[in-house]
């Protein structure tokens, strides 16, 4: 049995965001609480939206205090703000970390507690507030999904939470809110969508359903991802990142990430790196490692991308698509660990940790090849040795 979940509805292209107050009227909810970050307080967008639901007669605040990779003290001080109000749903407005904190008050205020008792293993299910996603960037696939990541400030631990409550109940999907991002940014967060594709793909928990959804998301994004980063205008591009970014979401929110995710959460946890980052620099030499153990579907996913000539073997696909990913890197010029002035004493010192931390987290159990801690701990030392410009 495969349990698929998805938002109840998602309206997808450019200029959608201006359809958020029929989305609530739609779903009879009156009093949102808008959550997102200082930039797109700064920026205009969170009162752009604000002001839509006004002249529809929704009246609504704003948090705008949400933090890059949210922590359980972010989480209690904007848990704290929703509930000195009187709100009936949460939308999440922003990049993976504003969206992640809404869907995380949305479950506190209702349940109670603290973040840490809904980490995994813990399975939350019972619904929460209703979320409402507005994603600015082309990658997370939060918008989609049935997680939440939040790190426990006094562990350096980032912890998957899961659960149907933290599924958002709609997600506008408007890739005009990504034309002004960055082009490292459009890199870093491309990279991690790929990789949800490629992860869901390949997952132990893959399903026909997820299957067909990341097919297409890792073709989509593969296409678009060099133009998107180095013609952000692209408005094609852009449309098409942010339809990949969210089929890969779906994806894995109804199969699973593995390895690279799982390796990547701690790096993030450790070194405060963004999360697109940590996995665009872990992706190459993962799927090298894990490769063996899946030749079919790592073979499948290169004829997928179509770099493959006809009639080449599963070993030699698979050989093609770990090239290729090495490429990717080189030609978005993702940083590694040393190139980012990371101290390979710091590196050496918490990578033991940083193995268990991977392995709690349940995602490398999900890998076709699932690694001992010493073979994650040689990971994390070839990714030093190797990546990077
Ligand atoms: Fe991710």
């Amino acid at each position: 049995m495969t349990l698929f979940a998805l938002p109840r509805t998602l309206r997808v292209g450019g200029g959608t965001v201006a359809e958020t107050p029929a989305v609530l009227a739609g779903l009879e909810l009156k009093r949102p609480l808008i959550v997102t970050d200082p930039f797109f307080a700064q920026n205009g967008l969170a009162e752009r939206v604000a002001t839509l639901l006004a002249d529809a007669g929704i009246p609504s605040r704003t948090y705008s205090e949400t933090i890059p990779d949210p922590t359980v003290a972010s989480i209690d001080a904007a848990t704290a703000f929703l509930t000195a109000g009187d709100h009936d749903c949460v939308i999440g407005l922003g990049g993976g970390s504003p969206i992640d904190s809404a869907k995380a008050i949305a479950v506190l205020a209702v349940h109670g507690g603290k973040m840490r008792d809904y980490k995994a293993p813990h399975v939350q299910d019972e619904a929460g507030l209703p979320i409402i996603a507005i994603p600015t960037t082309a990658g997370t696939g939060s918008e989609a999904t049935r997680f939440t990541i939040i790190t426990d400030d006094e562990r350096d631990e980032k912890m998957l939470c899961i659960g149907l409550a933290f599924l958002p109940i709609a997600a506008l999907v408007d890739y005009e809110l990504t034309l002004s991002m960055p082009a490292r940014l459009t890199a870093d967060t491309g990279v991690d969508a790929i990789t949800h594709a490629i992860e869901a793909y390949v997952s132990r928990r893959a399903n026909p359903f997820a299957d067909a959804l990341a097919l297409a998301a890792m073709r989509t994004l593969w296409d678009n991802i060099r133009l998107a980063y180095t013609d952000p205008t692209n408005r094609n591009a852009r449309e098409k990142m942010m339809l990949g970014a969210t089929q890969a979401g779906i994806a894995f929110s109804n199969s699973s990430v593995a390895l690279v995710h799982g390796m990547s959460r701690p790096i993030g946890a450790f070194f405060h790196l963004a999360h697109g980052l940590s996995n665009a620099m872990l992706l190459p030499a993962v799927t090298a490692f894990s490769v063996d153990a899946g030749l079919e579907r790592y073979a499948e996913c290169a004829r997928n991308l179509r770099i493959t000539a006809d009639g080449t073997s599963d070993a030699g696909a698979a050989k093609v698509l770990v090239d290729a990913l090495f490429r990717l890197n080189a030609d978005l010029a993702v940083p590694g660990p040393r190139s980012l002035g990371i101290a390979p004493a710091r590196w050496q010192e918490v990578t033991p940790t940083m193995a268990e931390q991977a392995i709690a987290s349940g995602s490398p159990a999900n890998n076709p090849r699932v690694p001992s801690a010493a073979e994650i701990e040689a990971l994390y030392a070839r990714v030093w040795s190797e990546a990077g410009p």
